[in-house]
């Protein structure tokens, strides 16, 4: 009996966090006016694009030169916080990630 308990109790837990909404309300506020929601933003590049742009000192200001609402994106507190989360959700949301996502509060099918 226990061990079936601890599988319901894992299974509640995953579906009850299938992504990190505080990193996804972050990209929400902060990137979507340019990039689309960020399940589509996510989709359009591999895990290893997603980190060489977050870890290669520098490199999202450079892309991002003469956009000033996305360089001061960049410098917000949000971002600078949660930079490591929002990582991990592009990553784990990636092109071939295969991750789908339905409805839910904060998001339901991509508005693109
Ligand atoms: C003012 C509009 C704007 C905002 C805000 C913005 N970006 Fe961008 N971003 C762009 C544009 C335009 C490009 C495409 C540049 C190119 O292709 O040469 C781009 C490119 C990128 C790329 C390179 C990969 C790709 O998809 O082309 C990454 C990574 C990226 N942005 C991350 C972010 C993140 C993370 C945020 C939010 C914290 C953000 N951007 C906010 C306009 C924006």
């Amino acid at each position: 009996m226990l061990p079936l308990c601890i599988a319901l109790v894992g299974m509640y837990v995953s579906a009850a966090e299938k992504y990190d909404t505080k990193a996804f309300r972050v990209v929400t506020k902060l990137c979507t006016p340019c990039h689309g929601t960020p399940f589509y933003m996510a989709k359009q590049i591999d895990e290893d694009d997603w980190e060489y742009f977050f870890e290669t000192p520098g490199k999202l200001e450079k892309i991002h030169k003469g956009k000033p609402k996305a360089l001061s994106a960049f410098k917000n507190n949000l971002f600078k916080h949660k930079k490591k989360r929002i990582l991990k959700f592009f990553i784990n949301n990636s092109k071939f990630s295969g991750s789908v996502h339905g409805c839910d509060a904060n998001f339901c099918g991509t508005h693109h």
